[in-house]
C-alpha cells in the first residue's frame, strides 16, 4: 500500500503530535471563524461546489447518508434540503467544529434529520453495508492514511451505494496555476491573519492541497480500494475536484 505525500503534511510542523491530533487542534482553533473564512477564501464558490456534488446523488435517492469530516455541517444541511433523506449522520474529530454545526442544525430545527457525532474516518464506528451514500467535502486531504479512509468508506457503504468526494485541487493550466499559487500563498495568509488569527492553519491549506493526489491518481486509488464506475470532474478552473464512485 503506497504512502501519500499529503499524509506527511502537518499543520504544526514543530509539534511532536501525530497528524490526527494536530488536525483536530487546528480545526478546534479555527471553528468559530471557519464558515466566514471558507466563504471568503473560495470567493463564495464552496456552496456551489457542495450543491453540484449533492445533486449527483439525486437519482440514487439515498435514505441513509454518512457525511464524514462534516465540520460545521454545511454539506449535511445542504444534502438534507436537496435530497430529503431519512437520516444524515455527520462525523468529525473536531468537537469545536461539531459544536458550531450543532448550533446551526438546532436553529434550523433539523435535529430529527441530522445527527452530528465525534468520529474518526480511520475507524468508522458503523457496521458494513450501512449507508446508501457516503460524502466527504474538503476532508480527505486531512486523513492520516488515505487508503485506510477510503477503504472504510467502501466498507460502510451498501452494495450499489455511492461515495462522493469533494476536494480542493490545483488548476492544471499553467496560467491558472500561477494565479492560484499567488492567491493561496499571498492573499489567503493575509485573510487568515485578520479573520482567524491562526496563520499556520492557512499555510497548511496550500501545502496539503499541493501534496494531495488529484485526478487520475485519486481515481486509481479509488479503484484500488474496491470502487467501480469512478467519475472525476473539476470545478472553477480545476480549483476543486469532484469524485463519484460506486460500491
Ligand atoms: C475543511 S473542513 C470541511 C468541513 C465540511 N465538510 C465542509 O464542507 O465545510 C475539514 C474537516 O475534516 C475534519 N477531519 C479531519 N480529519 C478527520 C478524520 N480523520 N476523521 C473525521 N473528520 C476529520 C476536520 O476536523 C474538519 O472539520
Amino acid at each position: 500500500m503506497a504512502d501519500y505525500k499529503c499524509e506527511k503534511v502537518l499543520p504544526y510542523s514543530a509539534s511532536s503530535q501525530g497528524k490526527k491530533e494536530q488536525v483536530e487542534q487546528m480545526f478546534d482553533t479555527i471553528a468559530e471563524k471557519y464558515d466566514p473564512m471558507n466563504r471568503l477564501m473560495s470567493l463564495g464558490n464552496d456552496r456551489t461546489w457542495r450543491k453540484k456534488a449533492i445533486l449527483s446523488l439525486k437519482e440514487l435517492n439515498p435514505k441513509k447518508i454518512l457525511d464524514i469530516a462534516t465540520g460545521t455541517g454545511d454539506f449535511a444541511i445542504s444534502a438534507h434540503h436537496l435530497l430529503s433523506p431519512e437520516k444524515i449522520t455527520g462525523i468529525d474529530i473536531s468537537e469545536g467544529m461539531l459544536n458550531v454545526g450543532q448550533q446551526k442544525i438546532a436553529k434550523l430545527d433539523l435535529t430529527d434529520h441530522i445527527v452530528l457525532q465525534v468520529g474518526d474516518s480511520m475507524q468508522l464506528d458503523f457496521d458494513a453495508q450501512t449507508f446508501d451514500a457516503v460524502t466527504v467535502a474538503f476532508g480527505v486531504r486531512n486523513f492520516e492514511s488515505l487508503h485506510k479512509g477510503l477503504s472504510e468508506i467502501y466498507r460502510v457503504l451498501k452494495t450499489g451505494g455511492v461515495a462522493v468526494i469533494l476536494e480542493l485541487s490545483e488548476p492544471e493550466n499553467a496560467f491558472m496555476k500561477l494565479g492560484y499559487k499567488l492567491y493561496t500563498k499571498l492573499v489567503i495568509p493575509v485573510l487568515a491573519r485578520f479573520i482567524s488569527k491562526d496563520t499556520r492553519a492557512y499555510n497548511y491549506l496550500p501545502q496539503s492541497i499541493e501534496a494531495f493526489p488529484q485526478g487520475k491518481e485519486m481515481k486509481a486509488l479509488l479503484y484500488e480500494c474496491g470502487f467501480s464506475q469512478v467519475e472525476v470532474k473539476t470545478f472553477t478552473c480545476g480549483s476543486c475536484s469532484f469524485y463519484r464512485a460506486v460500491k
